[in-house]
Formats: C-alpha cells, structure tokens, sequence
C-alpha cells in the first residue's frame, strides 16, 4: 500500500476562514500518513485488530523531535496529556487515569472488584480480558444471552444484578460480535443500575462504528453517575497499538479503589505522541472512512457469497462462513493461504453454540481482497 495523503488545513487557512475568505481557495497541505508496514514473506495478520491504515503523522513527528528525552521518566508529560484527554471528554482532569494501553484499565478493575461470593454481570460473547480475570480472583460471572441480531438484552442483564453483584461489564461495540448498543436503551440501562454496582463501559471500537460517535459515547454519564467507567484506548481508530496508551473516564473515589493495581503510565514518547494524536482530528477521520470502506467492501462481498455476518461497527466482522465449517478448520485452512484470522470464540454460551463461526480483523483494501479470494477458494473445495 502507497502512502495515503490527506489535506491537513494550516493555521493560515483557518485564520483564512474567520476573516470570512472562503470563496479564496482554502491553503493546504498535503499530510502524508505511512500505512502500517507490511511483510510480503509473513502471513497476513487478521486476527488481532490491528489498524492497517498508519497513524497520526503529528504524533509521529512529536516522538521523532523528543526522541532523546527517551533517557528520563515521564515529566509534565503525562500531565499535558491528561490535560487533553479532560478536554475530550469534558471532566475535570481528576477524573482521568492514563495506562499502557485499554487493557490495564480492564484487568485493574477486576483485580479491584473481584473477591469470592461477588458477581460480575456481562454479555455473552462479549471481551474477555476482564471477566477472565475477575474468575481467577474468585469472582463469578453472570452471562445475560445475546438480544436479537447479537445485540444487547438490557433487561436479562438487569434481571441478573443481584445484591452480590459488584459490577457490569459493557463492550461497545461488542468483541467479537461487532454489534453496537442502542445508545438510548444502554443510556437507560446504565441509569437503571444501583448505585452501588460500576459499570464499565469499555469503548475500545466506539470511533470506528458507522454512527457518530457523540451520540454513542456513554462519557457524559461519567458527570451524572458516580457508578460509571469509560474505557479507551489508542490502539484502535488511533492506530497505535505498539505505543500502548489507554485511559479511564470515572469518577475519582472509583479511579482511587482501582490504582492500587495501576502498573505503570504510558511511556514518555507515548504520552507525547498521543497528545498530538488526540489534536490531529484529520487523521481520526481519515482512519474512520478507511475503515468504513473496507468494511462495507466485506460486507457487500459476504451478501454476495450468501455468508451471515453480525453488523461490523468494530475493526473486524464476526461471521459464519457456512458450508459445515467450523470456525476453526477456516482459522486452520486460511493459515494454509497466509492469512490469519481467529476461529471460534465462544464465553457464558453452550460450548460449541457458535463453534461455526469465525472473526477476521479489517486490514487494508489489499489484504480483504486476498482474504474474500482464499474464502471464496476454501468454500469451493
Ligand atoms: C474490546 C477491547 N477492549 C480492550 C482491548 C485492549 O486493547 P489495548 O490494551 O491495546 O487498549 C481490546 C484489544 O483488542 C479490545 O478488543
């Protein structure tokens, strides 16, 4: 894949626009972004969901400038990075805690949560990063069933909260069905929750789903409700999944009850690059509409194989290739192509309910055209 170029307006041009010039031609820049490299003798990585489309080239040249600040700690850094993310999401700078990554924040929060004889109320297959964890520190886990078209079933899970239940987990859009909430039902659900139970909300995919999303981030119930937990990452519509930056949207006293298990902030560079990464809002747009388009390209390529997929508003498409295959012999004969994709996924079902089903991430237009051509093969022979 080329470099891919998109139009990054200057200072010049805007301050162009609010002395009301627009008829003049608007002064830009072309910005290139360096798509994620790929090696033509490894397999073709779909099973991680892994951003194809390169990152901000601002964050880029931000590390590239502070490269020998590598020696020292973080400084006001991190600071300057929380200080931003605040403004994002419109809560005072308290309420943010930043990790390595979306991941640390899940499995802090089971490790804060967890204890024998209390519960855990979640979707079935949903993520498993935390729920994983919560079991292992005695915890259980309560699976409400999937609603309909592997949506949510807001009312089986609030059937479920008992007086043992410590918290509810949210995956929005859902890993790996791909399917997005109803942002006023989950509005009205997260509302509905006792007080004393959190509920995470974990948003990892929420920038790459179809809808804007303003209208489907659950942030703003973080002013609202002391009882709630947003997740995000950079790894993702950021694209920076190596430089592993993450962060928590909560109340304080809820940060304060998971930091014990807090591991370490994102790296000097990191923090430097993801500030600049959130002020580069061309680059989330441009990764957005990549995304989109190799989507639908998937989308419009199963409807015509006749191929039953969950509606993908994630960096992947949770589908049943048919056939009698199961998701694992297509994981196996898809390797047998180059291409790596994750086969059945299954957590709170009857084992094997979805045995015939398989995920593959969205990579770059490239790489779906070579996975539609082996599918169509393997489902040939
Ligand atoms: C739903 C979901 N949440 C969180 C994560 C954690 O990712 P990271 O630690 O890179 O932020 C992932 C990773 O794939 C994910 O799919």
């Amino acid at each position: 894949m080329k470099n891919a170029t998109y139009h990054h307006r200057s200072g010049l041009c805007r301050l162009g626009l609010i002395l009301g010039l627009a008829a003049i031609a608007p002064l830009a820049h072309a910005v290139q972004v360096q798509p994620a490299p790929t090696d033509p003798d490894s397999p073709i990585r779909l099973s991680s969901n892994e951003n194809a489309f390169g990152f901000s080239p601002a964050a880029k040249r931000a590390m590239l400038e502070n490269i020998d600040a590598g020696s020292y700690y973080n400084r006001n850094n991190i600071t300057d990075l929380i200080n931003q993310i605040s403004r994002r999401e419109n809560v005072p700078a308290n309420h943010i805690l930043t990790t390595a990554g979306s991941g640390p924040v899940l499995m802090m929060t089971a490790l804060a949560y967890a204890e024998p004889g209390k519960n855990a109320v979640t979707t079935a297959m949903g993520y498993t990063q935390l729920t994983r964890r919560f079991e292992l520190q005695g915890g259980e886990i309560k699976y409400a069933p999937l609603g309909p078209d592997m949506g949510y079933d807001f009312d089986a899970l609030a059937a479920l909260i008992d007086e043992n239940t410590v918290l509810v987990y949210i995956c929005n859009p859902n890993n790996p069905t791909g399917t997005l909430a109803d942002p006023r039902a989950l509005r009205r659900f997260i509302l509905s929750v006792p007080p004393r139970v959190l509920v995470f909300v974990d948003e990892a995919y929420l920038e790459i789903s179809d809808t804007p999303f303003e209208t489907n981030t659950m942030a703003p119930l973080v002013r609202l409700r002391p009882n709630v937990l947003i997740s995000r990452t950079f790894s993702k519509c950021f694209g920076m999944a190596g430089f592993r930056i993450g962060y928590a949207v909560a109340n304080p006293a809820i940060l304060e009850k998971i930091s014990p298990y807090h591991m370490g902030a994102p790296t000097y560079l990191s923090a430097i690059a993801a500030r600049e990464a959130l002020l580069d809002t061309q680059f989330m747009e441009y990764s957005k509409r990549h995304y989109q388009e190799v989507r639908n390209y998937v989308k419009a390529e199963f409807d015509k194989m006749g191929i039953q997929y969950a509606d993908p508003q994630g960096a992947f498409v949770f589908f049943r290739p048919g056939n009698g295959l199961s998701g694992d012999a297509l994981r196996d004969a898809m390797a047998q192509h180059g291409i790596l994709i994750s086969g059945s996924r299954e957590s709170g079902v009857e084992p094997g309910s979805f045995a015939d089903w398989a995920r593959v991430s969205l990579g770059n237009m490239d790489e779906m055209k070579a996975f539609i051509a082996a599918l169509n093969e393997i489902l040939k022979s």
